[in-house]
């Protein structure tokens, strides 16, 4: 059974190429996902077309309708029996890593709601206890690029979407270390060269050498999951 993405956004014209390239088109033409773009604006129901309002309180910018994003919500659905998990992209979200990529290709329906302007209605959040996703701390104008990003994490976990068998079980993130120096030919390049140990073919030694290098990587460009490394290293041996 593959997985079905649908997404609202005001600006569908904007996931054509992502969707349409590389490792996303791919597993698409596989029959691994497929993809339903659906266009918030055209659930609008006055003669403006309006999808937005100024907020009540007063303040900047202006707060996506309620009405709008729930017929959205209710007629997408509505066309497959799959139960959809909601995800709203919004930079007050969880914050978007591997372990949840990994969740979410498990699922067999996702629905991502882009948003625009400065934000939802709360009751859209609260209504649809939908699950609230940032892909970083900093604020994008819309929720698109999001979306794109969650897909793209999403999608090439999905069995057969990479070429390689098991392509993305050892890289980065997998296991908590970030990825090892990786080098091709030329054997020297500018004065640079290709360390020793992976010319070697000695297997044991060049596998030795990437966790050491993963280990050093990790520690001094990313403390924070280097402390996260070592519990969880901790926590096997007991
Ligand atoms: N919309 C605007 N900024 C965002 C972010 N950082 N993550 C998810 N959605 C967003």
């Amino acid at each position: 059974m593959s997985l079905r993405i649908d997404i609202l956004t005001l600006f569908p014209e904007m996931f054509g190429p992502v969707l349409g390239t590389s490792i996303p088109k791919r597993a698409a033409e596989k029959g691994l996902v497929e993809y339903h773009l659906t266009n918030i604006r055209s659930f609008a129901t006055d003669a403006h077309l309006s999808v937005d309002d100024k907020p009540f309180g007063g303040g900047p910018g202006m707060v996506m309708l309620c009405q709008t994003l729930f017929d959205a919500v209710e007629e997408v659905e509505k066309q497959d029996p799959r139960p959809a998990t909601r995800i709203l992209l919004t930079p007050q979200g969880r914050l978007f890593d591997q372990a949840l990529a990994e969740e979410l290709a498990k699922q067999e329906r996702l629905l991502l709601i882009a948003g625009h302007y400065e934000g939802f209605d709360e009751r859209i959040i609260q209504g649809l206890s939908s699950m609230e996703l940032s892909i970083g701390d900093y604020i994008l104008s819309g929720g698109e690029l999001a979306a794109m990003v969650v897909v793209d994490g999403v999608v090439r976990l999905l069995p057969g979407a990479l070429g390689a068998v098991n392509g993305a079980a050892d890289e980065t993130f997998a296991d908590g270390l970030l990825e090892y120096p990786q080098y091709t030919r030329p054997r020297e390049f500018r004065g640079m060269n290709v360390p020793e140990v992976l010319l070697s073919g000695n297997h044991k030694l060049i596998a030795q050498w990437r966790l050491e290098q993963r280990r050093i990587r990790t520690q001094h460009r990313r403390p924070d999951l280097w402390q996260a490394y070592l519990r969880k290293e901790k926590q096997k041996e007991q």
